[in-house]
């Protein structure tokens, strides 16, 4: 898989509580790569938690600060990158990805998804009356987006070991 990988960094996208975290940090080890993950960076360089980001200077800022940040680690590469949710929405953070990495779409169902957001509520996008319905509604609007990843893995509730598997097999 290093071979096929050359030097392009192993990129997961998907929604929020897809497993693009925990399945990255396992796929980085079993890789022998560096793990980052762009929200985490992210906090580092504006000193800020996503949650007072998002309060103080609105989505659009983040989503800026987010393309800026994801440009540079693409650049660092190869490494193991879990993005944010949105990430993969734009159309520059995609072309940069495609250029230097491979896209992994981690794919959950609504129930598996909506069980792994409720134990954090460290995203903004959720502190909604209905977070279900908001999630469904990123769920249409985004998956088409997804789609265009290099390739797609099923994330089920099953032990991350299998999952990361998955992803090393369809790298291979
Ligand atoms: C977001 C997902 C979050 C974080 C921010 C916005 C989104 O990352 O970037 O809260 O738009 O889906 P995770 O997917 O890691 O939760």
């Amino acid at each position: 898989v290093l071979n096929r990988l050359g030097r392009r960094t192993v990129v997961f996208v998907g929604l929020m509580g897809a497993g693009k975290t925990v399945i990255g940090r396992k796929v980085a080890a079993t890789l022998g790569l560096p793990f980052v993950d762009s929200d985490h960076e992210i906090e580092e360089v504006s000193r800020m938690t996503i949650p007072d980001l998002f309060a103080a200077y609105g989505e659009e800022e983040f989503r800026a600060l987010e393309r800026r940040v994801i440009a540079r680690l693409l650049k660092e590469g190869p490494q193991v990158l879990s993005t944010g949710g949105g990430a993969f929405m734009s159309a520059a953070t995609r072309q940069a990805v495609a250029r230097h990495g491979v896209s992994v779409w981690l794919k959950a169902d609504l129930e598996t998804l909506m069980q792994r957001v409720v134990k954090r509520q460290n995203r903004p996008l959720l502190q909604a009356d209905d977070p279900r319905a908001v999630m469904q509604r990123l769920m249409e609007v985004r998956y088409p987006v997804y789609e265009k990843a290099n390739v797609t893995v099923r994330s089920r509730d099953e032990p991350k070991e299998v999952i990361a598997a998955e992803v090393m097999t369809s790298l291979a």
